[in-house]
């Protein structure tokens, strides 16, 4: 791949001379669904497929971005001095947001960049093809100019620049697992106060399977920001009678006991499942400890069942392919993950049952759905590199 970025980077750009190529993971989320801005648990793991970049430093304050993804849109020109979101929306908006969110922690990119991206993370699966960008250009602007910022500082800023500059409400899961990736392992995150543990995935005899709905999912036209203000709605009910800051500080009981404060009986739901999911994400990795894997997969189960019913992110797609996955032999979990809306879902399937997974789950969704899904047999990888 390195390459064929940077043969392209010739060809777009003139030459390739100084030019340098980076990779940063997409991600994908185990368990611990819409848990992230509600102070609770997430289990994330980073991927061996992203986004590769290669960016080389200019004299002048020009930025010129090119993405083999979005190839008709060509050669995309801005410069330092309007960093500002366009309206038109188009992909640059991710490594600008970055580049400004660096000024507004103090960090003035001092110099114009040509930047050519490559992704394959399907964009807008719920793999955070996004949050790559982000952390990608993190990551380019540490190493072109040598700012001192950590890896976990660079999540915290993709998710500054995504929240203040893309308009998307997100919590800090997508970025800090892309960001602090580990391979072979998961991280078991605490969102409330960014403490994390690396978690092996043992999976004897199993794989990571995620299949793509092919239904595009726009973060910022969905439910998200609504989810989480229903969230917030029903936190504010439940502070009045119990003093907790977040809703992953309940347990299930406590929850029981105070959940008639939330007087609107949609936003009551949408906090069950905001509390009850983060104690499944904390038990299942107990179970994984424990090398428990059928406990893990019924716990992804039950995610997706609250996902539907409670926290109503799935649809159609999304369903149809977690029931027809449940319907095959040889698989452990499944369940929708990301956002939701859209997007994919992640199953543990067997290895002697993958085959018949992607050839049973695939004509049925296409039957059902009028078109096909797609499907990746993913591995966990590191987190973002210098190639
Ligand atoms: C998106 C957001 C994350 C998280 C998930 C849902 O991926 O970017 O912060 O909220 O949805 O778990």
């Amino acid at each position: 791949m390195k390459e064929v970025v940077l043969q392209k980077f010739a060809e777009v750009f003139g030459d390739a001379e100084g030019a340098q190529v980076y990779f940063a993971p997409g991600r994908v989320n185990m368990i611990g669904e819409h848990t992230d801005y509600n102070g609770g648990h997430v289990f994330p793991c980073a991927l061996t497929i992203g986004t590769y970049g290669v960016a080389r430093k200019r004299q002048d304050r020009k930025l010129r971005f090119y993405s083999m993804n979005f190839k008709q849109l060509g050669v995309l020109e801005s410069s330092l001095d309007e960093l500002k979101p366009d309206p038109k929306a188009d992909w640059t908006n991710y490594p600008k947001g970055v580049m400004w969110a660096f000024g507004e922690k103090g960090m003035q990119v001092p110099a114009g960049m040509d930047i050519l991206l490559n992704g394959n993370i399907p964009n807008g699966s719920g793999l955070s093809s996004s949050a790559s960008v982000e952390v990608l250009t993190g990551y380019i602007l540490r190493d072109l100019f040598g700012f001192e910022v950590s890896n976990q500082e660079l999540a915290l800023i993709g998710q500054y620049s995504e929240n203040h500059f893309n308009g998307v409400n997100c919590g800090i899961m997508d970025q800090f697992a892309i960001a602090m990736g580990k391979q072979g392992h998961a991280i078991f995150l605490d969102t409330a106060d960014l403490s994390y543990e690396y978690a092996p995935i043992k999976l004897e005899n199993a794989k990571i399977v995620i299949a793509c709905s092919n239904k595009k999912r726009g973060l910022g036209d969905s439910k998200y920001n609504e989810r989480r203000s229903e969230c917030e709605t029903a936190l504010a009910q439940l502070q009045q009678v119990c003093q907790i800051t977040s809703l992953g500080e309940l347990t299930e009981e406590a929850f029981e006991q105070h959940k008639d404060a939330i007087t609107d009986e949609v936003h009551r739901r949408r906090a069950k499942h905001a509390v009850y999911e983060n104690q499944r994400t904390i038990q299942a990795v107990e179970a994984l400890k424990a090398n428990d894997i059928k406990r893990f997969g019924q716990l992804m189960n039950a995610s997706h069942v609250s996902l539907r019913d409670d926290y109503e992110v799935t649809g159609k797609e999304l369903d149809t392919l977690v029931e027809e996955a449940w319907k095959v032999d040889g698989v452990i979990g499944s369940r929708m993950t990301g956002a939701g809306f859209g997007g994919c879902t992640v199953s543990i399937v067997e290895d002697r049952a993958i085959d018949t997974f992607i050839v049973q789950v695939g004509a049925a969704y296409e039957s059902r759905i009028g078109y096909a899904a797609d499907f990746y047999v993913v591995e966990s990888g590191d987190g973002p590199r210098r190639l």
